[in-house]
């Protein structure tokens, strides 16, 4: 591995947790310093196909092992999970450790995805949904590509409050671009996913992996993905394809009820295509927005998806690490509608976008 190299795998464990969640997940955002500095832990990275470089891989892979039972990780997970009193420099040097003395813990899990299903993230679906509903769009099918757990196929189904209620079923975003849009969400006819690897909620194996992907500190976050998994059964039924984005998308669309429109959606997925899918699905999503009656919404970091060909937004994020709300209609070109925080924690629209349209 050259220097470069080195250097760009130590940044990405650096700047893994964003400045804002700094403050809300300080423990992980320790551990990603102390990582930036772990010549081992950079190693273990560069073993991971390039696509899944991302640092949320090794420190799935460290959760999973707490929760899996190992010695030392386990209690201190257990703690910081809690609340208890270990304090954040305390944990990052205590997983530091774990992994400086034993990599090959890790192995197992270098040629897996990060899997995490995000569920507030269907905060800034529904936003998206609520304002192709005020422009006329009432009724549509849904494709989420990328769907892992499929657990943002019910993004229409759950309430969005600025502030939380307690429900662990709430989803909270604020919005900094005024009131939240007011028109109900778009009426969801159908919903389709698609993942190379879909997590099966009912499978104890892919449960681990789901918990794993998420912060251990973030209680809320845990509390919502539960609760969603345990209510998933008694919502509408969704299907689930496995393939990746250019070997079934014509298949999940295929599934939709036909004379509705369809909401081709992907968060957090184009990120971790290789160069050439990342051009080929975007090549593909632009013919489809061109000549049929088709939808596409992507909530992604404009610089991990250059091959999709972000637009230029008109302002910049409101807070640094934001993904951009990219949306295209038929027949028209990928605009930028916003940004969110990439666990949807907020939303900020465009004001062209909440006004009526052009
Ligand atoms: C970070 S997770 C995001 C999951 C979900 N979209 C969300 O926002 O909660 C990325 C997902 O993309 C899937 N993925 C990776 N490569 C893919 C590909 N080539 N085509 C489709 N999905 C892919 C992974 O299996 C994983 O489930």
């Amino acid at each position: 591995m050259d220097e470069s190299t080195r250097a760009d795998l130590a940044n990405r464990f650096r700047y893994a947790i964003s400045p804002e969640d700094h403050a809300r997940v300080p423990a992980y955002g320790a551990l990603s310093l102390a990582l930036a500095n772990s010549k081992v832990a950079i190693d273990l990275l560069y073993a991971v196909r390039p696509e899944q470089r991302n640092s949320m891989l090794i420190f799935a892979g460290l959760h999973d092992l707490a929760l899996l039972g190992h010695e030392d990780l386990t209690p201190l997970y257990d703690d910081l999970r809690r609340g208890g009193g270990v304090s954040p420099d305390e944990f990052a040097a205590r997983v530091f450790a774990v992994v400086e003395a034993d990599p090959s813990l890790l192995t197992p899990y270098l040629d897996r995805a990060t899997q995490t299903n995000e569920v507030n993230r269907s905060a800034t679906i529904q936003a998206v949904l609520r304002v192709l509903c005020a422009r006329g769009l009432r009724e549509v099918n849904l494709v989420d590509v990328g769907t892992s757990a499929g657990l943002n196929l019910f993004a229409d189904l759950l309430q969005v409050r600025s502030t939380d209620d307690g429900d662990p079923l709430t989803l909270v975003s604020e919005s900094l671009s005024g009131p939240w849009p007011s028109a109900p969400s778009a009426r969801v006819v159908s919903r389709v996913g698609l993942d190379p690897n879909p997590l099966d909620i009912s499978n104890a194996d892919d449960l681990r992996w789901l918990r794993a992907c998420l912060w251990p500190e973030d209680v809320r976050r845990r509390e919502r993905v539960d609760a969603v998994v345990s209510h998933a059964p008694n919502w509408p039924q969704r299907q689930i394809l496995a393939g990746t984005a250019t070997a079934v998308l014509d298949e999940a669309l295929a599934l939709a009820e036909p004379g509705v429109p369809t909401l081709v959606l992907h968060t957090w997925v184009a990120a971790y295509f290789e160069p050439a899918e990342q051009a080929a699905f975007g090549k593909r999503m632009r013919e489809l927005t061109a000549t049929r009656d088709i939808y596409w919404l992507y909530l992604e970091w404009p610089r991990a998806v250059p091959h999709l060909g972000p637009p230029e937004a008109h302002e910049p994020p409101p807070r640094a690490g934001a993904s951009q709300i990219v949306v295209t209609e038929p027949g028209g070109e990928p605009t930028s509608w916003g940004w969110s925080h990439s666990h949807g924690h907020w939303v900020s629209l465009d004001p062209s976008v909440l006004g009526p349209k052009a």
